[in-house]
């Protein structure tokens, strides 16, 4: 059936972005991950988890930038350091550190183990998350960047998480949703989950966001301004 889960294999462009790479394993994208193009980025994030383009298109865009191509890109592109790809991610390595555009247990180990006693996320233990995994790269990555740049892109992804895998409204995701999410790249239909009926979008995306920031108490690593890595 049409939009069926399909690992990818030898050869298929996966990167740094479990939304993408779900929405590719399902067919939402091309399932190759390659020759990407921001319509197509748009439509997708609607069909597959209902998120109001408004909330794509910077990310969208910087995907190209990050392509040598002048329109598209592939979903390993985007691993392209200090563009979008950051430090202190919630599942992949710092790039300083090893591989970080693939999933790592031990990295989601953090996430995975937040918000004990209760069988879901929220924006509290999401904000803790983001403070626990910047405390473990400021100690273990002489390189780490931390800016307000990295920052917004780090809760914006949070906030992204908890929406998609649960009420967009609240923010509130039962774990074994977001878990399936990040662990295998899949929608986690077969336990249960549903594409939200209310749209993500920016007006729900706001208080999540605020939520999140204020759960992670985060500072700026001094003397380091944003920047924005072009490809070559
Ligand atoms: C990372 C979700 C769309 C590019 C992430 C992360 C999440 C996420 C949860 C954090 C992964 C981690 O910290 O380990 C989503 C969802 C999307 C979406 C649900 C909805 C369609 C996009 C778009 C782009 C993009 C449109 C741009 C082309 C990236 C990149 C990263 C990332 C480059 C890696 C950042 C890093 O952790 O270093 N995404 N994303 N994403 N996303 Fe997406
Ligand atoms: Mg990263």
């Amino acid at each position: 059936q049409e939009h069926q889960f399909q690992a990818a294999t030898e050869g298929d462009a996966r990167g740094p972005c479990p939304g993408l790479n779900a929405l590719a394993n399902h067919g939402f994208l091309p399932h190759n991950g390659k020759n990407i193009t921001i319509p197509m980025v748009l439509k997708a994030g609607r069909e597959g988890f209902n998120v109001h383009r408004d909330l794509l298109i910077v990310a969208a865009k910087q995907g190209v930038v990050a392509s040598a191509l002048d329109d598209q890109f592939a979903l390993t592109d985007i691993g392209l350091h200090g563009n979008i790809e950051h430090d202190a991610s919630l599942s992949r390595v710092d790039r300083d550190l090893g591989d970080h555009l693939s999933f790592s247990e031990e990295i989601y180990s953090t996430l995975a183990n937040s918000n004990p006693d209760v069988d879901y996320y929220d924006t509290t233990s999401a904000g803790q998350v983001q403070k626990a995994r910047q405390e473990h790269s400021q100690a273990n990555n002489p390189k780490f960047r931390n800016t307000i740049k990295e920052f917004q892109i780090r809760t914006r992804e949070s906030a992204l998480y908890l929406a998609v895998m649960g009420d967009p409204k609240t923010g509130v995701a039962p774990k074994k949703f977001v878990n399936v999410f990040f662990r295998e790249e899949r929608l986690p239909l077969a336990e249960g989950w549903r594409i939200s009926k209310t749209q993500v979008e920016p007006s729900t995306d706001a208080p999540l966001f605020a939520a999140i920031i204020k759960a992670s108490e985060w500072q700026a690593n001094p003397e380091q301004c944003p920047w924005v890595t072009l490809a070559a």
